[in-house]
């Protein structure tokens, strides 16, 4: 027996589940999902099978008809629970009925007050990395694809969406109810079941993209991402045919802990990403390059979680380079690199965290996030695209595609297929150092740009009193005012922090990597002005990468960690359970303020 993957009781020697099928009632009231899964191993089957689950309460099981023992192990308390299983010769599916706790980790169930229709509920899941086990019993690993159907009843009010395409709408099986079908015939990882129940309406962009959100909303959605056609045409360029038939989006609530979700012909998205101007749409562009990228080819584990987001990332900039050129794409490894720097240094240069080929046993994933994988991953491949040639990377990345689609493999895997196809070119740009050493090797590639050079010029003048006029300031690009933001000093004076408000009218920017930018230096700073704006995006937004930063710069001054404990007294019923404890880690570390 082995257990390949950490965070997962699956066992690659036992039965593997090849489809599931899923009947779930959505239980507003109790906040449980309640009904039966079904795993269908394609084949007769025989003996123990381990299956992850993580605060479920089972009501029953049985195997082709008949009911069956089952053992729960104590929790552990990253995995969860082991269900342990015996499956008599000849098994072909195994059913459990169970529901759902009312802390599962991979929901969040929305009040109606807490939607902008302000009159319906709204439920919305989120399974990666290690949160599928909370919804139903699975061998939750990314090694273990599945593809499922679903149906789920839900009050007749509301629709259904799932990381699957629709089958219909049937009438539910209990009055005032409705019932949605779904099939994903592909094989997927757990982690990206996805399903989001609530008063959505949605709007066309193209033949094979559509958004949906609240009614109050999806207007807004459509306009910030009509040009989505235009970004698969030119992934496809890239990286070979879209393989998922349809590319639909779902605009979240604000509470969602996360900028985007890859999951697949469904992407879920921030509603922060609606800035009026269509400058944080790269956002749906890194969600789309998963589509080959993380859900084609998968990590097999969170250890090499670097494939996922390393390449996207890498895969990304390509995509914003087609499309806008390469000082775009500059820009944004700028503005990456910015966030590398940050995440290495929270870590410390040497910390086991920064290499890109983890081990993570023992620890929770979630508790290992950063900008690492993505950032330090992406520069390592586009070391290796220069090493080898653009021509000849191209053509290795679209073959790496087509030769591991539809599986999960390891860093392993990639290493030893590069160095099939592209023979040398590893040890040529050192990458053994990169894979398994911390921090970042000094053949980091660089990234020239007469832009960058001259904004952090202009902001490294700032103790001397340069300030950019009024002209330039108007003329610069969202990304380029981003960048100068963030090369500014973290603590200013108030009368700075006034001038740089006024003149980049900050307090009142639609875009949120730009407002939460100047609201970290603006409760770094103490600056009170400042202070109802944060107070209305901590409120309102759950998505960590802007409280990490905000919670943290609150923690400078007596007078913001009072801020923050009041905020989040205000804010925690919102947040969703990963938000939460982000806040409350970064809280806890704050000094006391005991008089
Ligand atoms: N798949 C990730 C989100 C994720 C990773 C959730 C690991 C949980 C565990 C998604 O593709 C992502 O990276 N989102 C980013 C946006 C991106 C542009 C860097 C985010 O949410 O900020
Ligand atoms: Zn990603």
């Amino acid at each position: 027996m082995a257990r390949p993957d950490p965070h997962s009781y699956f066992d690659d020697a036992q039965p593997r589940a090849r489809q599931l099928r899923l009947r779930w009632e959505v239980d507003f009231d109790a906040r449980r999902l309640g009904g039966e899964a079904t795993l269908d191993f394609g084949t007769e089957v025989s003996g123990v099978l381990d299956l992850d689950t993580k605060g479920l309460e089972i009501s029953e099981v049985s195997v082709d008809g008949r009911p069956l023992a089952w053992d729960l192990a104590p929790e552990e308390p990253i995995l969860g629970r082991r269900l342990r299983l015996d499956l008599p010769a000849g098994t072909r599916e195994l059913s459990l009925r169970y529901a759902t706790a009312a802390d599962a980790v991979a929901l969040q169930w929305l009040t109606p007050a807490q939607t902008e229709g302000k009159r319906h509920p709204y439920l919305f899941s989120h399974c990666q990395p290690i949160h599928a086990r909370t919804l139903l019993p699975v061998q939750d690993t990314p090694a273990a694809r599945v593809s499922y159907r679903a149906e789920v009843t839900v009050p007749e009010a509301l629709t259904a969406v799932m990381s699957a395409g629709p089958t219909g709408v049937v009438p539910g099986p209990r009055p005032g109810t409705r019932s949605f079908g779904f099939d994903m015939p592909q094989p997927i990882p757990p982690y990206l079941l996805a399903l989001a129940v609530g008063d959505l309406a949605t709007r066309e962009l193209s033949p094979r993209s559509r958004v949906w959100a609240e009614p109050a909303t999806v207007e807004a959605a459509a306009w910030e991402f009509a040009g989505i056609e235009e970004m698969i045409r030119t992934a496809e360029a890239l990286f070979g045919p879209y393989e998922w038939d349809r590319f639909d989006m779902l605009v979240l609530p604000p509470s969602f802990p996360y900028g985007g979700m890859e999951n697949p012909r469904m992407t879920f998205l921030t509603p922060t990403l609606l800035a009026g101007d269509r400058s944080l749409v790269d956002v749906v562009s890194h969600e789309l390059a998963h589509s080959w990228t993380g859900n084609l080819v998968t990590n097999a584990s969170m250890d090499h979680f670097w494939l996922n987001e390393g390449f996207t990332v890498w895969a990304d900039r390509r995509i914003q380079e087609a499309l806008h050129g390469a000082d775009k794409a500059a820009l944004d490894w700028a503005i990456g690199g910015n966030g590398l720097a940050l995440a290495l240094e929270r870590f410390g240069g040497d910390s086991p965290l920064t290499r890109l080929r983890t081990n993570l046993a023992g620890l929770d994933p979630d508790d290992a996030y950063s900008l690492v994988p993505y950032e330090k991953g992406a520069r390592l491949l586009a070391l290796i695209e220069r090493t080898a040639g653009r021509e000849r990377w191209d053509r290795f990345v679209r073959e790496y595609i087509a030769r591991f689609r539809f599986t999960s493999i390891t860093t392993e895997a990639f290493v030893s297929f590069l160095e099939d196809k592209l023979p040398g070119v590893a040890a040529a740009a050192g990458m053994a150092r990169w894979l398994h050493e911390p921090g970042l090797p000094d053949n980091t590639p660089q990234f020239p740009c007469a832009t960058i050079e001259r904004l952090a010029a202009l902001a490294s003048g700032w103790p001397s009193g340069v300030r950019p006029s009024p002209e330039q300031a108007t003329a610069w690009t969202p990304a380029e005012l981003l960048l100068y933001l963030q090369h500014l000093p973290r603590q200013l004076d108030h009368l700075d922090c006034a001038w740089l408000d006024g003149t980049f009218g900050l307090d009142r920017r639609g875009n949120h990597e730009i407002l939460v930018e100047w609201l970290t230096i603006a409760a770094g700073s103490d600056y009170e002005p400042a202070f109802p704006r944060l107070r209305g995006v901590l409120t309102r937004v759950g998505r960590m990468k802007y409280l990490r930063p905000l919670y943290q710069a609150l923690g400078k001054h007596p007078r913001t960690r009072a801020l923050a404990r009041s905020i989040f007294a205000q804010a925690k019923d919102s947040y969703h359970a990963l938000s939460r404890r982000v806040a409350e880690s970064l809280m806890e570390k704050y000094p006391s303020d005991a008089a």
